[in-house]
C-alpha cells in the first residue's frame, strides 16, 4: 500500500445571505466584514461624551502653569482644608476650655478629659517643637546644657505655673522681654588661678564627687565670696535667678573638673526662644498650645 496524502480543503463556502469579508483570511477562514455592535458603538460615544463633559467640570488639561480648573470648582486642596475646618471645628471647644480652666485645674481629678488632651497634644508639640533640644524622650542632652526635663531638678521652678511661665517667655533669648534673664560672671578674669583651682575642687566636694581635700577647704571662702551670692550659701541653687543646684549630682553642663572650670572661667548662656504667639512675634504656639505642652512637662514625673 503506498501512503496516500488525502488533499483536505477547509476552504469556507460562503453561504447565501452572508456579510461580505473583509479579504483577510488564516488558514481558509475568511474575516466576515460585520458591523460593531449596537451596544458597544453607543457605549463608546457615551464614554466620549463623558470624557469631555468631565474635562469641563473638573481639572484636567495640563497647562505651563497648573491645569485648566473645570466649572465645579473643585479642588483636593480644598478638600483638605474643608476637612481640617471641620476638625478644628470639633475641637474648638475643647480648645477653648484649655485657656478658660486655670491651669492647676487641669489635672486627671479635676478635668480628665481636658487632661488626657492636653498630655497627648502635648506631647506632639513636643515631638515637633522642643525634642531637637530637650531630646525626644525629654531627658535633655547633658554637657549641652538643654536640661532633663523628667527630674526634679529645676532651674526654674517646676510647679505647674513656672514651667508655663518658662515655655512661654523661654530663656536668655532677645525676643521677649519678660523671658528669664541671669548671666553668670566669667571669673577667668577676676579670680586667681589658684582661687579658680581651689572653687573647683569646692564644688566637686559639695556635689559628693571626689576633690582634693585641701583646694576643696581653702575653695570655700572663695565661694562664699564669689558665688554664694546666686548658688546660696550651701549651693543649693535660686530658682529666681535659674542658678543652679550644684549640691546635686544633676549637671546642665557636667560635672567634671574641665567642666566646672570652664563654666567658671567663661560662664555659659544657655539660651531658649520664646514659645508663646501672644508674647513674641517669634513665638509660634498659641496659648492652648503653649498649656497643653506645659501639662504634658508637668506630667512627666518632675513636676511639682
Ligand atoms: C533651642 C533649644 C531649645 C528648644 C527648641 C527648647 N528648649 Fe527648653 N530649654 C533650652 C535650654 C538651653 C534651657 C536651659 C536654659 C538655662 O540654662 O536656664 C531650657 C529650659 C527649659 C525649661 C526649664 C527647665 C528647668 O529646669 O527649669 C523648660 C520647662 C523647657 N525648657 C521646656 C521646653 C519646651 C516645652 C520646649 C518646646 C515648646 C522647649 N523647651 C524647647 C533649650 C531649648
Ligand atoms: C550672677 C549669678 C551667678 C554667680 C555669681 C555665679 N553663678 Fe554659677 N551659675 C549661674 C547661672 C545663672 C548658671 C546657669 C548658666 C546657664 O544655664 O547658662 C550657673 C551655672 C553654674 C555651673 C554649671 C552647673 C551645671 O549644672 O552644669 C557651675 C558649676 C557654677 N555655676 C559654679 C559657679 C561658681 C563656682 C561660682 C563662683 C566662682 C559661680 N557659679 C558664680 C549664676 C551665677
Amino acid at each position: 500500500m503506498t501512503d496516500q496524502k488525502i488533499e483536505t480543503s477547509n476552504e469556507q463556502v460562503l453561504q447565501e445571505g452572508d456579510p461580505n469579508t473583509t479579504g483577510h483570511v488564516w488558514d481558509g477562514i475568511k474575516e466576515f466584514d460585520n458591523p460593531m455592535p449596537r451596544w458597544w458603538l453607543w457605549t463608546f460615544y457615551a464614554c466620549i461624551v463623558w470624557g469631555i463633559g468631565y474635562t469641563i467640570a473638573y481639572p484636567a488639561w495640563p497647562l505651563i502653569n497648573g491645569a485648566t480648573a473645570g466649572l465645579l470648582g473643585y479642588s483636593t486642596r480644598a478638600e483638605v482644608a474643608a476637612d481640617i475646618a471641620e476638625v478644628d471645628a470639633a475641637n474648638a471647644p475643647i480648645l477653648a476650655r484649655m485657656e478658660e480652666v486655670a491651669l492647676g485645674d487641669i489635672t486627671p481629678d479635676a478635668n480628665p478629659d481636658l487632661y488626657a488632651y492636653a498630655v497627648q497634644g502635648g506631647a506632639a508639640i513636643f515631638a515637633s517643637w522642643c525634642s531637637q533640644c530637650h531630646g525626644s524622650g525629654a531627658a535633655g542632652v547633658q554637657a549641652s546644657g538643654y536640661p532633663n526635663l523628667l527630674d526634679d531638678d529645676w532651674l526654674w521652678g517646676g510647679t505647674i505655673d513656672d514651667i508655663h511661665l518658662t515655655i512661654s517667655h523661654g530663656i536668655r533669648n532677645e525676643d521677649d522681654p519678660n523671658a528669664h534673664y541671669s548671666e553668670m560672671t566669667a571669673f577667668d578674669e577676676i579670680l586667681t588661678n589658684d582661687e579658680i583651682a581651689s572653687v573647683v575642687q569646692y564644688v566637686r566636694n559639695m556635689s559628693g564627687q571626689e576633690a582634693e581635700a585641701t583646694l576643696a577647704s581653702a575653695g570655700e571662702e572663695v565661694f562664699l565670696n564669689n558665688c554664694a551670692a546666686c548658688h546660696t550659701d550651701q549651693g543649693t541653687g535660686d530658682q529666681f535667678l535659674g542658678a543652679p543646684n550644684l549640691t546635686d549630682a544633676i549637671w546642665l553642663y557636667g560635672g567634671s573638673e574641665e567642666a566646672i572650670e570652664y563654666t567658671v572661667r567663661y560662664s555659659r548662656f544657655g539660651v531658649m526662644p520664646p514659645w508663646s504667639a501672644d508674647a513674641s512675634d517669634a513665638g509660634r504656639l498659641s496659648e492652648a498650645e503653649v498649656r497643653a505642652v506645659a501639662v504634658y512637662v508637668h506630667s512627666l514625673g518632675g513636676g511639682e
